[in-house]
This record gives C-alpha cells, structure tokens and sequence, in this order.
C-alpha cells in the first residue's frame, strides 16, 4: 500500500485486514484498514498504529522505510486508543527501540502498561495541552472518553487543522488505491457510507451518547481534515462523515430511517410462512424491508439492519419452552448495542407450550429497550390462513407506525 501525504507534513500508512472477526466477533466481508499518521516538525510523531496480527507490523516499518524514515526518528508515540488494532504494534516496536516517549492519557497510560509491560517514559495528557513538534506544528489533545474506549483522546494538529480522532468517523472497508473523500466517486462514497454504518453499529453504537458529547466538545475547533484510524480520510468534506456520525447515534434512540429489518428463525417451516405476508404488508405502505434470517445472517448485519431501522419484526418459534436460542442470543446483543426505541412486531410457532413471548419480554424489559410491540400473533403447529391474514394486517399496522413516528420526528 502507498503511503501518502495527507496535508502538508503529515503523512497516512495503513493496512488491510481481512479473513478475520473484528474484535473476535464481527465479520468483515470487506476487510478493514487501521491508520497510522506520521507527523512531522523538527520532531516526528506516529499517531496510532495498527493491529500485531500475522505480520501486519512489517507493513508499517516497511512503509516507514519507503519514506525513509528510521524508526529511531520518531520523538514521539501518540496513542489515541489502546485498543489493540491501533496499539498491537507496540509490542514489536519495542523489540526494535525502548526509549520512546508515549503520549496518551492518564487512563491510556495505565493500559500501555498493562497490555505492553511498557515502563518507559509515558506522559499523560489532559484536554488542551499541547506538544509543539517545531516548525510550527503544536498538537493539541482533547479527551473523547469512550469513544471508543475509556481511555481514549483526539490529536489534533493546529497547523494545518487536521483532527487525528483514531475510532471516531472510522469505517470498515479495505482501502486501496483510493484513500481520500476528494479521490472517490459517489458509488464509492456510497460503499463507504455503509460501511460506516456497519462499523457504528457494531462497535460504537453503545457508546453514542458519548459520540454525541465529543462532537459537542470539538465544534469550536476549526476541522478541515478528518483522518479516522479507520477507513478514508476527509479532506474535501469532512463536514459529512461528522453529519453520518451524528445521525448513526441518533438512531440510537430512534426513529432512524423509515425502514423495518425482518429477523427470522424457523425450525420446520411454520414460523417461516408468516415471512411473506409480513412482509407484504409492510411494502404496501411503502416502507423499506430488510429480511435477515438466523442463524444464516451474519450478526454485524442484521444489527446493522436494525441500527438504521424505526421497525423490527422479530419472527421466532419456541425451542425448549423459550425463544430459539439463536434470536435471543441476537435480541440480547441488540439490547447491549442499546438499539431502542423501536417499532415492533413478534410472531411465531409452538408446539406443546408456548414460551418465546415471554422470553422475548423479559430481554427487552432487562435491557431496557422500551420497544414499542404490537399485539403478538402465535400459533400453535403451522398458521392458518387467518393468521397469516392477521400477520399481514400486523405488518401493515407496524409500517404506518414506523411511518408516522419518523415523519413527527424533528430531523425528517
Ligand atoms: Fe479501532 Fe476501538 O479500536
């Protein structure tokens, strides 16, 4: 991968990851870059880094080599975010040279301890010092708590007002030749836009009250260039990826989009015949479906799906007197992910006892989700047609709701 200039002085290195779970969890069908910046005065910096996978380190030092940078040059390393896709280098830097100065905060520094055994010199910084790399270039942190980690910070560069915000206005999506908003076209900008939402929504999502707030604190900070730890760079309109990030974290809380997303299991084909009608009557009031069908659909999309959807249809049987397992399981992480708020309609198949209405009850009322179901239709065995009928009547009922919350919504 080329190493770029990002602005003037300061430079972007980056590796792809893919064929791996994010976080050990989250499929990434269209692999990741983590970023990396060199910044350069009299005194160099590296901002964030990348992950210690399968060699992805010597991606970096050979980037370094190709600008002919030493990696006894570098003053300083500033870490952002010690979450490991960023810091995991760290740990092969330091069998190259020990006597670098870290710079993070004070609950960064802990963890450079904890994950690296570093004992070097680390100074924690708070929001508004500042380290002035010469000529000119002062950096100036801000503390961006959770976002996406306790410990996190922002860097940036008052020179030429680059913000340095590592996770924050990240997406997935392997990068290649392309790396900057003014270089993509307004399909690739598409890809990238939901591949922004799929991250988000997997990983920050939970945190977008704290999103919110870090938002709030830059505002009075002059930003022209937006270079993520993630992703692409915005250099012509960095103004959007921060409007995408305020609107992802309002979907938090709802309405998001006039859509519905569709879950649905089935063990012998009963449950399955409400798809259809369902989803009939949802388009007949024109909203947008997403269908995702467990345990098939991978789980960063259909919470994704759901993210940016006012509806949800959660169509299960019972399995063993309680909802089959792979909906709860997903129902739960919905509730952690703190998708709330939504529009909602349950029905499903049992046999000898019911079960998945109330288990379905007890994960949205313990985490919380304040979601807002219509009357549940359950059958015993296979549906008849007036259930089905009554399915479809539900779907339609649900879209007009979905509807009519997101058209009283002040940002529609
Ligand atoms: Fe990209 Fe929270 O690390």
């Amino acid at each position: 991968m080329k190493t770029t200039e990002v602005t003037e002085g300061i430079f972007r290195l980056s590796a792809n990851v893919e064929d791996i779970l994010f976080e050990g969890i989250w499929p990434i069908p269209n692999g990741v870059s983590m970023n990396s910046y060199i910044v350069k005065g009299t005194k160099a910096a590296i901002v964030d880094g990348v992950c210690d996978w399968d060699g992805v380190p010597q991606t970096l030092y050979d980037q370094l080599d190709r600008m002919q940078i030493d990696i006894n040059d570098l003053d300083y390393v500033i870490m952002n975010h010690l979450e490991p896709d960023h810091s995991g280098w760290f740990r092969s830097f330091l069998q190259l040279r020990s006597d670098v100065t870290v710079i993070t905060s004070e609950k960064g520094a802990e963890l450079v301890k904890h994950f690296y055994g570093y004992e070097g010199d680390i100074r924690a910084v708070k929001t508004g010092d500042t380290l002035d790399l010469g000529e000119g270039r002062v950096l100036l942190f801000a503390e961006i708590p959770n976002v996406h980690w306790p410990e996190t910070i922002a860097t940036y560069d008052t020179k030429s007002k680059t913000l340095l915000p590592c996770d924050a206005f990240g997406s997935f999506g392997s990068i290649g030749e392309k790396m900057y908003d003014d270089q993509l076209d307004e399909q690739e900008l598409a890809f990238f836009e939901q591949e922004a939402t799929r991250y988000y929504a997997n990983i920050v999502g939970p945190f977008s009250a704290f999103v919110q707030r870090a938002i709030d604190k830059l505002k009075d900070i002059e930003i022209k260039i937006i270079a993520p730890g993630h992703g692409i760079v915005w250099r012509r309109n960095p103004a959007k990826i921060v409007g995408d990030y305020i609107r992802y974290a309002s979907y938090s809380k709802g309405p998001a989009k006039t859509d519905v997303t569709v879950l649905y299991a089935s063990m012998y084909g009963m449950t399955a015949r409400g798809i259809d009608p369902v989803i009939e009557g949802l388009r007949s009031e024109g909203v947008t479906v997403h269908v995702h069908r467990l345990p098939e659909a991978p789980w960063g999309d259909a919470l994704a799906s759901v993210w940016q959807s006012s509806g949800v249809v959660v169509a299960a049987p019972t399995y063993e007197y309680k909802m089959f397992p792979p909906m709860a399981a997903l129902l739960e992480e919905l509730g952690r992910k703190k998708a709330l708020n939504r529009k909602a309609f349950s029905f499903g198949s049992y046999g000898w006892s019911g079960g998945a209405q109330k288990e379905l009850a007890e994960i949205t009322e313990r985490n919380r989700m304040n979601w807002d179901f219509l009357e549940p239709v359950e059958f015993r065995g296979a549906p008849t047609s007036e259930h089905l009928e009554l399915i479809r009547q539900r779907g339609k009922e649900l879209a007009v709701k979905v509807t009519e919350w997101v058209a009283a919504s002040p940002a529609s």
